[in-house]
C-alpha cells in the first residue's frame, strides 16, 4: 500500500463509512466515536494512519507488538506454516509448532510451570485457568473450594468468568457478573493509598486484608487469588515493594492457589520472559499469558500450569476429563508466529535491551510530574502511565466527562504519537525495540500534548493551573 497517497486517503473515508457496521469492543452503541484513526500499515515502532501520517505506536497495539511491526521473520514463519499445514484439531493431533512452542514455554517459565494449555488469547487463558482451578478442586474431592479473590482496578478479560474476576468498576454498570464467589480486595495503588500512610504500612494493610478475607470466607472455600504483577489497564498500578511475595506466602498458608496474570507483563515488557519470578520474586501456581507471546502477529494465549498440580490430578486416577478447550487452541500458524517471535527476542537480545532502556523510559516519564496537571507518573520497565488531576495538592480528579486522556491523545496524534487514553490517564507501553532517542521523542511529544491540553482546559474555563 502506498503511504500518504490520495488513494489511501480515499480508502480511509470508505473504511470509516464501512466501519458503521462494526461493533467495537467497549463501544456505546448509537453514539459511535468520531475521528477514529484508521491504521493502514506498520513498520518498527511506527504505524501509518490512513492519510499516510507516521505515528509512534505508543501503546504498541494493546501492550503487545513487542518486537515491532513488519518483522519479516514472523511473517515468513506464518507464511511457511500456512503452506505446510494451516490447521489440525488440537483435540486429536499434535503439530510440530505447538509442541515446539510448549517445550520452549516450559523452558522459559519459572519453577515447575512446565505444562501448557493453549487458548486463543488472554481472556480465554484466564477463563481456562479459573476453570482448571475448579476442575482441580473437584478432582481433589473439594468441590466447595471455589471462591476467587481478585482486586479492584484489575482487568483479566472479557469472557463471563474473566470479566467476573476483573475489578474495574466502570465496566460493571451494564453487564452481569458472577458475584457469589468472587471477592474484590483493595487496589494496591500507592498513589491513591490512604492519606498519610507510608508504602510499607499500606503493604501491611493489603496483605492483612487478603489474609482476613481468606479467614472470613473460610480457607476451605477459597480456591485462588488472581493478580496481574502490575495492574495494566487499571492504570499501570505498581504494587508496594514485596506485596506479591507476601501475598503468595499468605496463599501458601491457606492452600490457596496463586494465578499470576502475565498477559501484559510477559515476553519482555519488564525485561524478562515473565515478571513473576525475575521482577517480583514469586513462583506462582499458574501463569496466564497472551499478547506479546506472538507480538500480536496472531491470536494466541497460554496457561502455564505447575507440574505439581497436574501430578495431583493424575494421582486421583478417577478418569476426570478437563472438558475445556477451543478449536483454535494452539493454532499452528499462531504457534509458528510465537516461535519466530521468541527467536527474535533472543537473537536481538531484546530482554537485555528492555532492561537497559526501561529505567531511562521511567526516568523521562517521571519528569512530566513537574507539569501542574500530572498528579502521578509511574510504571516499571516499558509500561508507563501518567495520571492527570485538576489539583495536585488534593489529587482531585478531573471530571470524567472531560475525557482528559482523549484530549491528550488527540494533541499527541497531531504531533506524531499514539497514546492509550484511559479516562484521566494516558498509558504508554511502546514496542520493546524502542531506543533512547525514540523514548525522548515520545516523552517530548507527550509533554507538549499535556501542555496543550492544559491550555485548552484553561481557555474553556474548566481548570485553572498554577503554571
Ligand atoms: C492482564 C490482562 N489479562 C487478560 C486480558 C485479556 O486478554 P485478551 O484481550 O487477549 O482476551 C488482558 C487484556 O488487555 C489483560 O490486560
Amino acid at each position: 500500500m502506498k503511504k500518504g497517497s490520495r488513494d489511501v486517503k480515499l480508502r480511509t473515508q470508505e473504511i470509516l463509512e464501512m466501519d458503521q457496521t462494526v461493533l467495537h469492543p467497549w463501544e456505546g452503541f448509537g453514539f459511535k466515536e468520531e475521528d477514529q484513526t484508521v491504521i493502514a500499515s506498520g513498520d518498527g515502532i511506527y504505524v501509518f494512519d490512513g492519510d499516510g501520517n507516521r505515528l509512534i505506536d505508543g501503546p504498541s497495539g494493546m501492550w503487545s507488538i513487542n518486537v515491532g511491526h513488519g518483522r519479516r521473520e514472523i511473517i515468513d514463519a506464518m507464511n511457511d506454516q500456512a503452506e505446510q499445514l494451516c490447521y489440525a484439531s488440537p483435540w486429536a493431533h499434535p503439530t510440530e509448532p505447538s509442541v515446539r512452542l510448549a517445550k520452549k514455554l516450559s523452558e522459559i517459565s519459572p519453577g515447575d510451570l512446565n505444562r501448557v494449555f493453549y487458548t486463543t488469547g488472554g481472556s480465554t487463558a484466564v477463563d481456562s485457568a479459573l476453570r482448571f482451578v475448579m476442575f482441580y478442586n473437584n478432582v481433589r474431592g473439594q468441590p466447595e473450594k471455589k471462591h476467587i479473590l481478585s482486586r479492584q482496578d484489575s482487568y483479566h478479560g472479557s469472557t463471563y468468568l474473566s470479566a467476573s474476576v476483573s475489578g474495574k468498576s466502570r465496566d460493571k454498570n451494564w453487564l452481569d457478573f458472577e458475584t457469589s464467589w468472587v471477592h474484590l480486595l483493595s487496589s494496591p495503588n500507592c498513589y491513591r493509598k490512604p492519606e498519610g500512610m507510608s508504602e510499607a504500612i499500606f503493604c501491611d494493610y493489603l496483605v492483612n486484608e487478603l489474609e482476613e478475607k481468606i479467614l472470613k470466607v473460610g480457607p476451605e472455600l477459597v480456591a485462588a487469588f488472581i493478580a496481574e504483577p502490575i495492574l495494566a489497564s487499571g492504570g499501570v498500578i505498581v504494587p508496594p515493594t514485596d506485596y506479591h511475595r507476601r501475598c503468595l506466602e499468605v496463599c501458601r498458608r491457606y492452600d490457596v492457589l496463586y494465578i499470576s496474570d502475565e498477559v501484559v507483563t510477559g515476553f519482555g515488557r519488564l525485561g524478562h520472559w515473565f515478571a513473576s519470578k525475575e521482577v517480583f520474586d514469586i513462583i506462582p501456581d499458574i501463569i496466564t499469558t497472551a499478547k506479546g507471546i506472538t507480538s500480536s502477529y496472531a491470536p494466541l494465549g497460554a496457561v502455564l500450569i505447575s507440574e505439581k498440580l497436574i501430578d495431583e490430578v493424575e494421582k486421583c486416577e478417577n478418569g476426570a476429563i478437563f472438558a475445556n478447550g477451543f478449536t483454535y487452541s494452539g493454532h499452528p500458524i499462531a504457534c509458528a508466529a510465537a516461535l519466530a517471535n521468541i527467536n527474535i527476542i533472543n537473537d536481538d537480545k531484546l530482554l537485555e535491551h528492555a532492561r537497559d532502556v526501561g529505567p531511562y523510559f521511567q526516568k523521562r516519564l517521571r519528569e512530566l510530574k513537574e507539569l501542574p496537571m500530572v498528579g502521578d507518573a509511574r510504571g516499571v520497565g516499558l509500561m508507563g502511565c501518567i495520571e492527570c488531576v485538576i489539583n495536585k495538592e488534593t489529587d482531585q480528579l478531573l471530571e470524567v466527562d472531560y475525557d482528559i486522556g482523549k484530549r491528550i491523545d488527540t494533541h499527541c496524534q497531531s504531533l506524531g504519537l499514539l497514546v492509550r487514553p484511559l479516562v484521566n490517564m494516558c498509558v504508554i507501553s511502546p514496542p520493546i525495540i524502542i531506543t533512547r532517542g525514540d523514548i525522548d521523542k515520545v516523552v517530548n511529544i507527550l509533554r507538549t500534548g499535556i501542555e496543550r491540553t492544559m491550555a485548552d482546559l484553561q481557555r474553556e474555563g474548566i481548570a485553572l493551573f498554577n503554571w
